[in-house]
């Protein structure tokens, strides 16, 4: 089945022709990241006219880099939520009229299901069940993924998800947007235990994360470094910040994978390609003999394929959307609508 996915729910505009969910025939992606610089952030109503700009061109180039006509694709699928309302509903429109003018199923993809789903394409022998850790600009979920469509969550963040903290704290340390990966390649060159910085942990919920008080200890500690004149070094905090961030994320993934005797950790979204964050949860799952899989970083980040490998096990199992599907910025993991 060669299923035409789309992805526009953030700032990327991206296209891809998937087979059987597992096999990647082209992928492409449009990135808004320029424009959004200028900005310090993702601005929703650049990035829905962005959208606009690019989604024609980039799915036309999806369908020659598959070397295909429209005969060959059996179903067009999008992503529908969760993420920002206009960027989503042009993606979503473009996807409803392309299949209903060409008389094919339309098949509506979770977003976060779509990062968990990069993983059969990295990895086409992974098979459920599985934990999987969800890192991502606007989410952090740790997931018991019991079969193809079928998710427990175990963890979210109370607050701030991974990604928006590293983005925040880049920002004031003055590393710009997009953070994650300014702060993964500042901290080559800093001190990891330089500063103390706080890892969050709740009574309640072992496995929530929140990310917000420890975005607040750093700028704490700038201001305190400022007002005491003492000079700040930009490698150290970063480092720091990030090793208390991959403290988290990997103590609660291997708190997980304990618990619920799972013996394959899966990673998923943009922190996800954090080159720190997978050299220590690689260890962790060696020392427990827990196989780790990961997808290489181009799949973390959006992209479409995911969309079209989710896509793939959405519609064995639950068939296509109606033509009544909605652009959902709050979709919850596992809901339907
Ligand atoms: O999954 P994604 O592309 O978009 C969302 O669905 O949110 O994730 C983007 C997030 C951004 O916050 C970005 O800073 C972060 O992923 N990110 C990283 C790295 N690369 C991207 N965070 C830490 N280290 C990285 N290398
Ligand atoms: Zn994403």
């Amino acid at each position: 089945m060669n299923i035409l996915a789309i992805e526009s729910s953030c700032d990327e505009t991206a296209a891809s022709v998937v087979r059987d969910g597992r096999q990647v025939l082209s992928n492409v992606i449009a990135s808004q990241i320029d424009i959004h610089t200028l900005y310090g952030g993702v601005v929703p109503e650049i990035a829905s006219r962005k959208h606009i700009e690019q989604v024609d061109p980039v799915v036309m180039q999806a369908l020659a880099d598959a070397g295909m006509t429209w005969d060959d694709i059996d179903a067009i699928a999008v992503t529908y939520g969760p993420g920002l309302v206009g960027a989503l509903l042009v993606g979503l429109s473009y996807a409803k009229s392309l299949a209903f003018g060409l008389g094919k199923p339309l098949i509506g993809v979770h977003h976060i299901e779509g990062h968990i789903c990069a993983n059969y394409i990295e990895d086409p022998t992974l098979e459920p069940p599985f934990m999987c850790l969800v890192v991502s600009g606007g989410h952090s979920h740790l997931v018991n993924v019991k079969d193809y469509c079928e998710y427990e969550i175990l963890g979210r963040t109370r607050d701030d998800a991974a990604g928006e903290a590293f983005d925040k704290v880049a920002r004031a340390i003055g590393l710009g947007y997009p953070g994650g990966p300014k702060i993964d390649k500042v901290s080559n060159d800093g001190d990891p235990v330089a500063i103390d910085f706080p890892r969050p942990k709740f009574s309640d919920n072992e496995y929530d994360f929140s990310f917000s008080g420890l975005k607040s200890a750093v700028l704490n500690y700038l201001n305190q470094c400022e007002m005491k004149g003492i000079p700040i070094v930009q490698a150290d905090v970063a480092a720091s910040f990030q090793q208390a961030v991959v403290d988290v994320l990997v103590g609660h993934s291997m708190q997980a994978v304990d618990m619920y005797k799972v013996d394959k950790l899966v990673m998923a979204g943009g922190v996800a390609s954090n080159s720190h964050l997978r050299a220590a949860m690689e260890k962790a799952c060696a020392d427990r003999g827990v196989r780790f899989y990961k997808p290489s970083p181009i799949l973390c980040t959006d992209n479409a394929a995911m969309i079209g490998a989710a896509a793939y096990y959405e519609y064995k199992k639950n068939g296509c959307s109606g033509w009544d599907l909605n652009a959902v910025p709050g979709l919850k993991l596992g809901e339907r609508v």
